[in-house]
């Protein structure tokens, strides 16, 4: 009976089915070496995604656009307030996938994987306005941040659902919080009226920017759970849970 419906379905594959396979590596959730087929399936991945997939509407990875980010930050004595747009992040192809693990059962999808990157760089324009105490700060121009050795672990957790005779694995959440190693930002105002400023507030943050990077990680985070859901779920929502990991017979 499975090979009569197998080979119904190879005749009349179901209209706009996407052969994932050809993209992307496919493992089969049961075998024993499934977390091994993982490591392969994302490397493979990143390298495919890095120029995107069109067919399955996945945008470059590296460099990696974003169109804008607003960022809002306040504690005691600073409150900023930015607009960042055109933004590249450069380098995740870089990256070594070392070790995954996936747990993938009926009810629920979980999946970690282990990277590390030698280098990530950020492009972007930024238009804004700090305020230091009772000093305030308008500045606008372009900056980069370099980022050295970085570890990190994806967390993605999702939840198969059925959606007419198709089960597909909805992805409820991305999260990672990369280790860095070193990060230096250049920052270029071209408002000249605060360049001296924003040069001195460079290199306090150059000088001090693990308490930066810890700070403003919450706001990465929540930028990197949307856009890291959004990408997976254009992989499994397209492609029914069994065709992206077999359970095999
Ligand atoms: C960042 O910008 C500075 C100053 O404009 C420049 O010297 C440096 O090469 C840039 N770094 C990268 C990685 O592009
Ligand atoms: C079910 O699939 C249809 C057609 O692909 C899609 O439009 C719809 O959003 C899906 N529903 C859910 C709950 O995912």
């Amino acid at each position: 009976m499975y090979q009569i419906l197998l080979l119904f379905c190879v005749i009349y594959p179901s209209n706009g089915a996407i052969e994932i396979s050809k993209h992307l590596k496919v493992c089969n959730r049961n075998s024993l070496d499934l977390n091994d087929c993982i490591v392969e399936a994302v490397r493979d991945g990143i390298e495919k995604m890095a120029t995107g997939i069109e067919e399955l509407d996945i945008p470059p990875l590296d460099p990696f656009f974003q169109d804008e980010l607003k960022v809002e930050y306040k504690n005691n004595q600073i409150a900023v307030k930015m607009l960042i747009k055109n933004i590249y992040v450069e380098g995740l192809k870089g990256s070594t996938v070392h070790d995954a693990r996936v747990r993938a059962d009926e009810d629920n999808f979980y999946m970690e994987v282990d990277l590390s990157a030698p280098s990530i760089v950020i492009r972007g324009d930024f238009k804004g306005e700090g305020q230091y105490n009772a000093l305030k700060v308008k500045a606008y121009g372009d900056f980069n941040t370099s980022m050295s050795d970085l570890i990190f672990t994806w967390k993605l957790d999702g939840v198969p659902e059925k959606n007419g005779t198709d089960t597909y694995v909805r992805i409820k959440s991305f999260y990672m919080r990369p280790d860095v190693g070193n990060m230096i930002s250049h920052l270029n105002n071209e408002n000249p009226e605060t360049r001296e400023l924003t040069n001195l507030g460079t290199s306090f943050l150059n000088q001090n920017w693990r308490v930066l990077y810890r700070e403003l990680l919450p706001y990465a985070q929540s930028n990197w759970d949307k856009i890291g859901t959004n990408v997976a779920n254009k992989i499994f929502s397209k492609v029914p849970y069994d065709q992206i990991f077999p359970s095999g017979t």
